[in-house]
């Protein structure tokens, strides 16, 4: 039993269920899944919003798919969603409701926390965004020495870096090419610098992303870029209001940096750091695109969040790809899950899906503050996929372990491409499409031996097959598309989290290291004796300033 009176998740009937029908598929394969079924290819498939779903190249039957979906009704998934878009506080450890689909909701919803609707405040920020990007965009906001705005560099980490970051590669073709966007999030100084070395600081604006504006990383770059900024301009402090905005929850701590907070965009403690890139976080972001981009981005957020809220649980996307991941972490041991864009847009897309996936769902503690003794969130990992082939599907393929996929494409290259560069998209998607067939079915010692391969390789050259894909394919990729795959992942780690009963929306695991920093930071400095440093940490201390001549 749960510390919370439910039955412990893997004593529960459907958790037995589900381990005793694995044991009966554990000699049926992909190869026999599609000869009792040729019409499965389209068959297991959905349709979410411009996103086409092909779950077919799963290890699953209809039973298998009957037999998660009990476990989902089981825990109550669906239960949780609800409280989750009523704006109850499911983040029981920080006592806070968890919002980001208010971030897109229409400007007619009504979503209330504590009482108050919270909808008017976010459209309110929207519209002040928008009004200040096109300022900046049309040249009618100027830096202190009167020249127009250039280059945007946001200066954040984690959730205040990741998803705008992330998205403006995802957009480049839709930003205005004029101007320089750069993002800075490492306390390693030569980021601020390369970031910085060849702009003009009369036309440079600082954007700093902060949720809670205390984050020593983002604090100390911020601090540092100010001073560049007043350096090369030869200015007082008057001139930080022109080159600097906050994003925040935190207006004292904003104001306490030197930020006029008329040029503070705020957002609200029910949107988590890794849920934030479509609030203010994603200023930059919509300077770069522009206003309407980014409310199409919206929408495309909006629809699926409506599609996770109606759809039954039998063409419930984000359910889905939940309860295919329980599946595999749960029932066949498999330790991570690969996520592999075939664009080269997306190549900062699995990087955000990490801290999404992994600072939500890798926890051992369960929401009754009981250990787990099930495997909670799988290590994400990726790289865009022809890249990848080159790299690391070799594992993927003839490993030991197993590593289900995501592989995410698109019909038509971007707009802007050359038509000679257009004409390398058919290839792009046939590797595509030629992989998750090898993944799938493999090639048979038989047929190995068929093309004439000498008795001594053909083990070597024989492909197990097996391999778990999902396809993710859309027509083209669009601000919309963007938001509709980032809402897509959301809600899939929610599902997940809400299955193995933990707090999807707390981060205690990143708070032992940031404390433990502070007080080291003296020993490297000053060699001061740090109270509790361990006999390892502390000979690390000594050889480094060694190294450093101190
Ligand atoms: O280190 C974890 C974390 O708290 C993330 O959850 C968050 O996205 C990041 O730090 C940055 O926090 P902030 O936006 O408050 O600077």
């Amino acid at each position: 039993m749960n510390a919370d009176g439910r039955t412990r998740l893997n004593q529960t009937p459907e958790w037995t269920a589900l381990a005793g029908h694995r044991e009966e598929l554990a000699d049926t394969g992909l190869r026999e899944f599609f000869a009792a079924d040729p019409g499965r290819g389209a068959g297991y498939t959905l349709q979410v919003g411009d996103l086409y779903i092909d779950y077919s190249k799963h290890l699953v039957t209809d039973e298998t798919l009957r037999l998660l979906r009990e476990l989902a009704a089981a825990t109550d998934v669906f239960g949780l969603r609800d409280a989750m878009f009523r704006g109850e506080k499911i983040n029981t450890t920080e006592n806070r409701a968890v919002l980001h689909t208010a971030l897109r909701a229409a400007r007619d919803a009504v979503i209330e926390v504590d009482g108050e609707n919270v909808v008017p405040g976010v459209h309110a920020v929207l519209d002040k965004m928008a009004d200040f990007a096109d300022r900046v965009r049309s040249g009618a906001w100027t830096g202190h020495t009167g020249k127009r705005i250039k280059n945007v560099v946001n200066i954040g980490i984690g959730g205040s870096d990741l998803g705008p970051a992330m998205a403006y590669e995802v957009l480049r073709s839709y930003t205005d090419r004029d101007l320089t966007v750069r993002f800075v999030s490492n306390v390693d100084g030569a980021d601020l610098h390369e970031a910085t070395r060849d702009l003009d600081a009369a036309e440079t604006l600082f954007v700093i992303a902060s949720k809670t504006f205390t984050t020593i990383e983002t604090i100390t770059n911020a601090t540092s870029a100010r001073e560049w900024l007043l350096g090369e301009l030869k200015a007082g402090q008057e001139a930080v209001a022109q080159h600097f905005v906050a994003l925040s929850t935190n207006a004292e701590k904003v104001a306490d940096f030197g930020i006029d907070t008329a040029n503070m965009f705020e957002f609200w403690d029910w949107v988590g750091g890794r849920y934030s890139y479509d609030s203010a976080i994603g200023l930059a972001l919509m300077i770069a695109i522009g206003p309407n981009r980014f409310r199409e981005m919206l929408a495309g957020f909006r629809l699926v969040d409506e599609h996770f809220r109606s759809a039954p649980a039998e063409s419930n996307v984000p359910l889905l790809l939940g309860l295919l991941g329980v599946w595999y972490g749960n029932f066949h041991d498999a330790q991570s899950h690969a996520v592999l864009p075939y664009s080269h847009y997306l190549s900062r897309f699995t990087a955000y899906l990490q801290q999404l996936d992994m600072e939500s769902n890798g926890k051992y503690v369960g929401r009754d503050g009981q250990e787990v003794d099930w495997q909670t969130g799988p290590v994400v990992w990726g790289t865009p996929g022809t890249n990848g082939q080159h790299a690391y599907y070799q594992l993927i393929h003839q490993g030991t372990k197993l590593i289900p996929a995501d592989f995410i494409g698109f019909a038509e290259p971007v707009a802007e491409l050359s038509d000679g560069l257009k004409a390398q998209h058919d290839l792009l998607m046939a590797n595509f499409f030629a992989q998750t067939q090898a993944l799938a079915f493999g090639k048979t010692p038989d047929e190995v031996r068929a093309e004439g391969v000498p008795e001594e390789l053909v083990a070597h050259k024989t492909f197990k097959g097996n391999h778990p894909t999902t396809t993710i394919l859309a027509r083209e990729l669009t601000p919309s598309v963007l938001g509709q795959l980032i809402a897509l992942y959301e809600h899939k780690v929610f599902v997940q989290g809400a299955v193995w009963n933990i707090d999807s929306f707390d981060q205690w695991g990143v708070e032992l290291g940031k404390v433990l920093a502070k007080r080291v930071e003296p020993a490297l400095t000053e060699g001061a004796r740090v109270p509790g440093l361990d006999e390892s940490s502390k000979a690390l201390v000594a050889k480094y300033r060694e190294l450093r001549g101190r």
